[in-house]
């Protein structure tokens, strides 16, 4: 008998080992847990079980009750409790752990069962292997291998079915290849609320297609093409760029929004060829949004920032870095050139650095404003942070960035970390969309230099007139309209070329890797940040996200004791009750809800 179990856990054996499992566990599930692999096909732990594809077929026994005393039935030659077998094996996806139960996976009639369900999926699948895109994922392939009878008894003619059908404007569908699992249709009507996909016509014929007059264009549309067993649903944009077995992955979270769905990058020499979903079962379960998958597009954007310039003049980047911190030191002047530098080497050096920092102390006016981001990672906020302090900043501003939220994955706040910016103490009030606020700063003469980081200050709201008055510092990834009067243009990196973490709606700590390498002529934010803080006069900053975070987590409060290696690849959760009263605009999310729910569900119209 297995050993006496918690109330809340069941025991089962299987494959005669016993194993407890949590109540509601699915037995694919359950076996996993001892490494025992039952092979499937339509079954996906995040959809309803349809059991239609009979690969996890197993033996399944209950303990043997005597009808009339209602006593165990104990085997005489082990003195342990019979169990009855069922005749005919069972689906195991559509079997929850009960107390007792009995299942075997490896008996030769479970082995012939596989075998008959691969030759039965095999007998109308195309036998383009070598040419399909799906080569190095594909479950039908690797079962075939493992679970498959090694020949073929088929003579007859293969079905003809459409090839190369597209579903949508970012799913192509390859109808001879499917499997009818239909695992496509449950996520289209269960997750993304769209319910567009179903089969026409029957037995051999049957038919994945979209209702008349439908396509799948919702903006989920391409986790269809991630849970797809086969090669039947293929990305538009990937298909047939690039093999995935030369492709590496790079954990990291969508920086479209503050759901931060946890994401797989797949790069190979420097290039991103796409993103997938990275499960995390407290934030995106497996699932992403389309539109953050093509994200990656921007790192080679034609408008990228690649090089440094000064006053309009290509510059290194040294050269930009002494421009900006000549800039910042001369702030409450405005009139200080570039060129005019003490910066210097040595104890000159030295001299001039204490002499900046002394400048900026005894500043009776400040005329700094800097324009940090909700794009910018925790490590970079810290550091905008202190840079604003050594600059006795007359105010730090993050620009607000709303949307509709889906009630999936992309919510209301389309910034990635604004929680972030309120965590390290950059900003105080929850962000407006528009810098209305510095605007009248700078129109009443009250700003006389701004330092902006990745935001598109035009967009956000200063006029033509505002950004001519100041001397404009920008650092970002990609030109902006404001670029054309900036004094000096630093060029950054895109989150996929850098590391750092983001805090997330849930007050989630989540952390993301450089998978390529920045352009050349592009810096890593930190390190620029650290650089701009040194060149004002203020010590030797942290430079890297570990260093960072050994002096960021003592310092901030709800950081504290936090280490970077520490944060789990799921994220960890802080206490944000600090930041309750603030007017967070998301509403209902996939596993988020708010205090008081806000926004609609619609994820059909958000293309
Ligand atoms: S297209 Fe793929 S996911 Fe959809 S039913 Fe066919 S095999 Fe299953
Ligand atoms: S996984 Fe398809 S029937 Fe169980």
């Amino acid at each position: 008998m297995p050993e006496p179990t918690p109330s809340n856990l069941i025991p089962v054996n299987i494959d005669g080992r016993d194993i407890a499992v949590p109540k509601g566990t699915n037995l694919i599930e359950a076996a996993a847990r001892l490494g025992i692999e039952i092979p499937h096909f339509c079954y996906h732990p995040k959809l309803s079980v349809a059991g239609n594809c009979r690969m996890c077929l197993v033996e399944m026994g209950t303990p043997a009750v005597d009808p009339t005393t209602k006593q165990p039935v104990l085997d005489p030659a082990t003195g342990k409790q019979r169990v009855n077998w069922m005749p005919k094996p069972q689906i195991a996806c559509f079997t929850n752990a009960t107390p007792g139960l009995h299942i075997r996976t490896t008996t030769p009639q479970i082995k012939e069962c596989r075998e008959g369900v691969m030759e039965f999926l095999l007998i109308n699948h195309p036998l383009d292997c070598p040419i399909c895109d799906q080569a190095g994922e594909c479950k039908l392939q690797e079962q075939a291998t493992d679970y498959g009878r090694g020949y073929s008894r088929f003579v007859e003619t293969k079905n003809v079915k459409p090839k190369r059908t597209q579903l949508g404007p970012r799913v192509t569908l390859d109808d001879e290849r499917c499997i009818l699992c239909s695992r496509c249709v449950r996520f289209c009507k269960e997750i993304a609320k769209d319910d567009v996909l179903g089969f026409v016509d029957r037995g051999s014929y049957s038919t994945l297609t979209c209702f008349p007059g439908r396509q799948l264009e919702n903006n989920y549309s391409l986790n269809t093409v991630d849970i797809c067993p086969v090669g039947a649903l293929t990305s538009t944009d990937f298909r047939f760029k690039m093999r995935v077995w030369f492709l590496k992955t790079t954990p990291s979270i969508c920086p479209e929004s503050s759901v931060g769905a946890n994401t797989e990058l797949w790069s190979r020499e420097g290039v991103i060829h796409r993103i997938t979903p990275r499960r995390n079962d407290e934030v995106n379960d497996t699932w992403m949004a389309d539109s953050g998958r093509l994200l990656y597009k921007r790192v080679t954007a034609a408008n990228r920032l690649l090089e440094p310039s000064v006053d309009g003049k290509p510059a290194t980047l040294a050269e930009a870095i002494k421009a900006a911190v000549e800039v910042l030191v001369g702030a409450e002047t405005g009139n200080r050139k570039p060129g005019n530098s003490e910066l210097g080497t040595g104890n000159a050096g030295a001299v001039a650095s204490a002499n900046r920092k002394a400048a900026i102390e005894n500043r009776k006016l400040t005329t700094v404003a800097v324009v940090a981001s909700g794009r910018q990672s925790v490590e970079e906020q810290f550091l905008t942070r202190k840079l604003a302090a050594v600059v006795g900043a007359v105010g730090t501003w993050i620009v607000g960035r709303v949307g509709p939220g889906d009630g999936l994955l992309i919510s209301a706040d389309r910034n990635p970390n604004v929680r972030g910016a309120l965590v390290t103490g950059l900003i105080k009030e929850y962000p407006q969309p528009q810098l209305a606020e510095l605007g009248a700063a700078i129109s009443a003469g009250k700003v006389k230099t701004v330092i902006g980081f990745g935001e598109n200050l035009a967009e956000a709201g200063l006029t033509p007139a505002q950004l001519g008055k100041v001397t404009l510092i920008e650092v970002g990834t990609h030109l902006t309209p404001a670029s054309a009067v900036a004094r000096v243009l630093i060029p950054s990196l895109t989150v996929f070329e850098k590391a750092g973490s983001f805090i997330n709606q849930q007050f989630r700590v989540q952390k993301f890797y450089a998978a390529v390498p920045g352009p050349q002529g592009a810096t890593d934010d930190l390190l620029l940040l650290a650089q701009l803080i040194e060149g004002c006069g203020n010590g030797t900053p942290p430079r890297s996200v570990e260093e960072v975070w050994s002096e960021l987590a003592p310092q901030v409060p709800a950081l504290a004791g936090l280490t970077w290696a520490a944060i789990p690849p799921t994220g960890k959760l802080i206490d944000g009750a600090a930041w309750a009263d603030l007017p967070f605009v998301e509403g209902a999310t996939l596993h988020f809800k708010p205090a008081a729910p806000v926004g609609v569900r619609d994820v059909t119209n958000i293309k």
